[in-house]
């Protein structure tokens, strides 16, 4: 019973997922750090050594772990090596931060509804990896941010959070500040409103 309960009142440990810039990343843990979100990041998981979201890991104090898909024969192979190292960090729910890869089964299944992703889109409007282009292509006028839990499927998963705004101008990088200026925020309070859950 003592330990059941040390499990429910011990705070939640979460594990970053990135590949490339980590702004995200940054805004999570500033958001841990000063208290905004009730939590602690434990770890980072990043499928590329070379990503500068390492940097601001190491900057930050918080442990990484880089692997290479390459390094190994399957997609089930490396994620059973990612759940190791959930594991032992005692992670309750993973955030995808730019991570440019499909979740299989193997972190599906282990981590059901605790796999939440940041897309700079309206889904289901413009999934892909290159959702900013392809609105902005398209000429849409109302523009957006999406946190979701991941399911099998590309970008599909039950939406927690959505943020919109207009954009009547044409210049595509405008578009792209504005979608970061609300992720740095959408993000962590989404977070928030999910551990409240767990
Ligand atoms: C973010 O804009 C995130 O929404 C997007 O990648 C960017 C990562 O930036 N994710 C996707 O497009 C997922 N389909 P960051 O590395 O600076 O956080």
């Amino acid at each position: 019973m003592a330990s059941l309960s040390n499990k429910m009142n011990r705070k939640k440990n979460i594990a970053i997922f990135a590949s490339g810039n980590g702004t995200n990343f940054e805004a999570l843990t500033e958001a841990c750090q000063n208290g905004k979100i009730n939590a602690t990041i434990q770890l980072l998981i990043c499928d590329n050594s070379q990503a500068f979201v390492i940097e601001r890991a190491k900057k930050r104090q918080i442990p990484y772990w880089a692997f290479s898909a390459k390094d190994y024969t399957s997609k089930t192979k490396y994620e059973t090596a990612i759940c190791q190292k959930l594991r032992e960090n005692n992670i309750d729910l993973i955030c995808l931060a730019g991570y440019m890869r499909i979740v299989g089964n193997t972190l599906l299944n282990s981590y059901k509804n605790k796999i939440l992703n940041i897309h700079p889109a309206l889904l289901p409007a413009f999934k892909g990896t290159h959702a900013i282009d392809d609105a902005f292509k398209f000429g849409v006028k109302v523009f957006g941010v999406t946190v979701h839990f991941i399911d099998e499927t590309v970008d599909g998963g039950t939406i927690v959070a959505q943020r919109a705004f207009e954009y009547h101008g044409n210049n595509r990088d405008e578009v792209e500040i504005k979608i970061h200026e609300i992720e740095y925020q959408l993000y962590p309070e989404a977070v928030n409103s999910i551990l409240k859950k767990l």
